[in-house]
């Protein structure tokens, strides 16, 4: 007869921190700091008018205090106290049209900035991002909360965007408290869009909600930062050089021929499953220790414009080292 086989290992001392919904919630409450799933990435929550909790999200990221943050919300009603009609002349009615048929998805709408919204969480700017995120977890907890959370991406500053639970550990530590809704159904950050003046709204970030569908519903978007915050060329960056290039095995031949290790990371012909896995793979491909990544870029539309965005600003930032 065969030996028992010998028992599982013991768990080791630093196992991951997951959390329920409850217990993110009380944590919240007590103003530590949460990392939540979304449609797009995830994000390291606090609460959004807890200024200690706002501080400790810059702190923990390594980001510079003048990147504001996101405020997540349950619902499009609970961004009042959060926004000033006033400023409008149409008192909103353009926000509450987008408000109704993107939300909750991967939107974020830039707004005159009401009495709610912290300095801390702003960078003093007059006004304030906010979003309802498509996660039924995130959901259940804003909804328990019965408050918004500030979050930004749960990585290190400049770094890839987390789109799992083990992605945020390895960027925070196994300590991070993590509410593990699984990978990330889009994979790229929420688009950006300013309405703070009355004209055509501007696109501040290509994100999870492709230009088409946006035009489609309110007509143009203007191109271009208002502001430059949050904007950097050299973002998203792995440690690996990155080349983006239309023919990503030629190119990566062409590398070999010159004696460097290379890696490529092909495309799809649908974006949305490009934008799903880039991230992921991005991360695993930097560990691989080859002297250089050569990415498929993607076609340039739906949210082929936002895997492009990406990579490009990932070419900008990348090969600064393991360091
Ligand atoms: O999909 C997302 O948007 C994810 C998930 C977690 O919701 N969040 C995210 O947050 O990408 P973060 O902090 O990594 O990026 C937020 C961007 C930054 O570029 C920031 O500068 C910009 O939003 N932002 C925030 N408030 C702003 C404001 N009032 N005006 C202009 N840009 C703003
Ligand atoms: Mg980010």
């Amino acid at each position: 007869m065969l030996p028992a086989p010998p028992a599982p290992p013991a768990a080791p001392e630093a196992a991951p921190r997951r959390v329920s919904v409850e217990q993110a919630a009380t944590d919240l409450e007590n103003g530590l700091l949460v990392a939540i799933p979304t449609e797009t990435v995830y994000g390291l929550a606090g609460l959004a008018t807890h200024p200690v909790a706002v501080r400790q999200i810059f702190a923990a990221k390594g980001r510079p205090v003048d990147h504001p943050l996101i405020v997540h919300l349950a619902e499009a009603a609970d961004a009042e106290p959060f926004l000033d009609r006033g400023r409008w002349p149409d008192r909103g009615a353009r926000f509450d049209a987008l408000a109704a048929a993107f939300w909750p998805g991967p939107l974020t709408l830039v707004v005159p900035r009401g009495p709610a919204a912290l300095d801390e969480l702003t960078a003093g700017m007059d006004t304030v991002a906010l979003r309802v995120p498509a996660h039924p977890l995130a959901l259940a907890l804003l909804r328990r909360l019965g408050q918004g959370l500030a979050a930004p991406s749960a990585n290190r500053f400049g770094r890839v965007s987390p789109t799992t639970a083990a992605h945020v550990w390895a960027e925070l530590g196994p300590e991070q408290r993590v509410l593990d809704g699984g990978p990330c159904a889009v994979g790229v950050e929420s688009t950006i869009l300013d309405l703070v003046e009355p004209g055509a709204p501007r696109l501040l970030r290509q994100g999870g909600l492709p230009i088409e569908a946006l035009e489609e519903r309110c007509g143009p978007i203007a191109a271009g930062a208002r502001r430059a915050s949050g904007t950097l060329a050299a973002h998203y960056a792995p440690r690996t050089a990155l080349r983006l290039s239309a023919d990503p095995e030629a190119e990566a031949e062409a590398l070999r021929q010159q004696g460097l290790r290379v890696a490529v990371l092909r495309g799809d012909p649908d974006p949305a499953a490009y934008a799903r896995r880039l991230y992921a793979e991005l991360r695993a491909m930097d560990g691989l220790g080859v002297d250089i990544l050569v990415a498929e870029a993607a076609p340039e539309r739906g949210l082929g414009r936002a895997v492009n965005d990406r990579l490009q600003r990932a070419v900008t930032g990348s090969g600064r080292g393991h360091g």
